[in-house]
């Protein structure tokens, strides 16, 4: 399986390059973001209880996510591998996918990291919340979703460093620069 992680701050664009990489290499696609969002649309107790983390940019508790991230691992049948965008976001996250693929006797193959100035994910955003929707996609929660990726989310940059599994993409240009930039990654992995 190629099983793909891919990260970057918020509004880094990694929904955006996921559509892509999923056509192009047939992959599953998990999004923790987009899961969350169809739930609190449903009105489920989950989406009741995740509503409010959501729009204060906070996170959910990392072992109810790590339940969500398992169960849909486990909803793909004979899978060539999964992107997982938005997960992990914390220490605690990125040691859960290790184990819950070597249980399933696979791993990751390595973590495509969007790297955008912070002034470029606030002028996506921003812009996005315009039209979205999205109950985070405002001034004052961009801030507070940009201070829990730098304090809680970036330390993962080490963590794959240290196993040999980061690649750092220049975020900055336009959608197919950058989709062409992870193709070169993920044909070298
Ligand atoms: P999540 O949905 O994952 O949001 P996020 O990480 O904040 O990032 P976005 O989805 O906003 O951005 P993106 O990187 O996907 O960029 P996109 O392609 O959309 O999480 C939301 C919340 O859910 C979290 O805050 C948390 O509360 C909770 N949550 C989720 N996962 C969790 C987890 N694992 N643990 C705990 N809590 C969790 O692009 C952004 C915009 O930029 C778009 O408008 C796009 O069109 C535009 N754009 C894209 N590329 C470019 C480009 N090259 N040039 C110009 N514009 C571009
Ligand atoms: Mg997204």
């Amino acid at each position: 399986m190629l099983n793909i992680v891919i990260f970057g701050g918020p509004g880094s664009g990694k929904g955006t390059q996921s559509e892509f990489i999923k056509k192009k290499y047939s992959l599953d696609h998990i999004s923790t973001g987009d899961v969350l969002r169809a739930e609190i649309k449903k009105g489920s107790e989950l989406g009741q209880m995740c509503s409010d983390i959501i729009s204060k940019g906070q996170l959910i508790p990392d072992d109810l996510m790590i339940k969500i991230l398992a169960k849909q691992f486990d909803s793909f049948e004979n899978s060539n591998g999964v992107i997982f965008d938005g997960f992990p976001r914390t220490i605690a996250q990125a040691t859960a996918l290790n184990d819950i693929l070597i249980e399933r006797g696979t791993k990751v193959a390595g973590v495509v990291a969007l790297e955008v100035e912070e002034q470029e994910l606030i002028a996506r955003l921003i812009k996005r919340g315009q039209i979205s929707g999205r109950s985070d996609d405002n001034e004052e929660t961009i801030a507070k979703r940009l201070h829990v990726y730098n304090n809680q989310t970036s330390p993962l940059i080490e963590f794959y460093k240290n196993e040999g599994l980061y690649k750092g993409i220049e975020g900055m240009g336009t959608m197919e620069e950058i989709f062409n930039r992870i193709c070169v990654a993920i044909d070298s992995l």
